[in-house]
């Protein structure tokens, strides 16, 4: 009887070492362990037996029956069977390689145009005092921009209350470069600026500027007109011109504001109804930026005499520049982390 048993085991290893697949493994199940099985047979050799030999007989058949049955599971689970699941043949997933985003591609755009006309770019810190981003640049005391309505206050320690802000322009980057370098100095100067502005469309409590100047001892306005035609005609299309209108800015004097011609309608001034550039909104022309000559009075806080030299400066949006290059309407779409909208503009 025992050498039965003995046998039936032999056999049964016999079997699962030839068996691979799981259709294999079903198979010996059946063999083994179902109602026609060999251990089956085997059971219904008990009641001729005596006593004695039924229980011992009866026990060992048991302990058979159940290490088959765990072996069948054991085999089943075991992870070369799993392996055999997957196909190693089956093309690998593509990995998503990462891109630029849109802005930082931009960004990196403006400076190279000016690094060509002999700029370097410097990076200022995103926070200040008042010093360098109100008083130096010519900004009175009494002045709107100042106001805890216009600009991110950090609150401190009792001592240094309103000392300490997030700037609310790159213009800052003027004083910290004019005030530790001597004239000649170009300089282009991207980053993060912040406004408690309502977000909206066209607003945001934080984007982005950049912003440029030039000091030397002969530096005058055509030379700024010249560089800012440059740029626009690089970055936009070589079709473009600039109008200057007079405006006012503390730090510049003469100052202005820059309208390109229309990237959208090519500057055509339609004013039927129907056919007006939503860009535009007819006129032909966009504003893109504020310049003019650097105020005596910001030279002199920087420690520069201001009747031997003379420059120029100019700061611009560029999210607004972005949006004009690629003909999009909200500036949120920058921030939201969109991949639908991102993907569009990877380069
Ligand atoms: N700082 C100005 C702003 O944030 C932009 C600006 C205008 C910068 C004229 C300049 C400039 O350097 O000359 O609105």
């Amino acid at each position: 009887m025992e050498e039965k048993l003995r046998i039936l085991e032999e056999e049964f290893k016999a079997d699962l070492s030839q068996s691979k697949t799981q259709e294999e493994l079903d198979a010996l199940k059946v063999k083994y362990l179902g109602r026609k099985s060999k251990l089956n047979d085997l059971f219904s050799l008990i009641p001729a037996l005596s006593r004695e030999e039924k229980s011992i007989f009866g026990k060992n058949l048991n302990i058979l029956k159940n290490k088959i049955s765990q072996k069948l599971d054991q085999s089943s689970n075991s992870e070369e069977r799993q392996e055999e699941l997957i196909d190693l043949t089956y093309p690998a997933k593509p990995m998503a390689n990462g891109y630029q985003h849109i802005l930082s591609h931009v960004t990196e755009q403006i400076c190279s145009v000016f690094e060509g006309l002999g700029f370097s770019v410097v990076e200022g810190g995103e926070i200040e005092d008042e010093w360098h981003n109100f008083s130096a640049l010519n900004i009175p005391a009494e002045h709107p921009s100042r106001d805890v309505f216009d600009t991110f206050y950090m609150e401190l320690k009792e001592k240094d209350k309103g000392k300490y802000l997030l700037r609310s322009h790159t213009s800052p980057t003027q004083i910290r470069v004019m005030s530790s370098l001597t004239p000649p100095v170009a300089v282009i100067s991207p980053g993060r600026v912040y406004r408690p502005d309502e977000v909206d469309a066209t607003h945001s409590f934080m984007f982005n500027q950049v912003e440029g100047f030039a000091v030397d001892e002969d530096i005058n306005f055509s030379h700024l007109k010249g560089a800012l035609l440059h740029f626009a005609r690089s970055f936009f299309a070589s079709s473009v011109n600039l109008r200057f209108r007079p405006h006012f800015f503390p730090f510049t004097e003469p100052s202005a504001e820059v309208d390109v011609s229309c990237v959208i309608c090519g500057g055509k001034k339609n004013n039927s109804v129907n056919q007006r550039c939503s860009v535009c909104k007819g006129k032909g022309w966009v504003e893109v930026l504020g310049c003019g000559m650097i105020h005596p009075n910001v030279l002199e806080a920087c420690g520069i005499n201001s009747r031997k030299y003379k420059g120029f400066a100019f700061g611009m949006g560029i999210e607004r520049l972005t949006m004009l290059k690629y003909g999009i309407n909200d500036i949120r779409l920058f921030y939201d982390n969109d991949q639908r909208f991102l993907k569009q503009f990877q380069v």
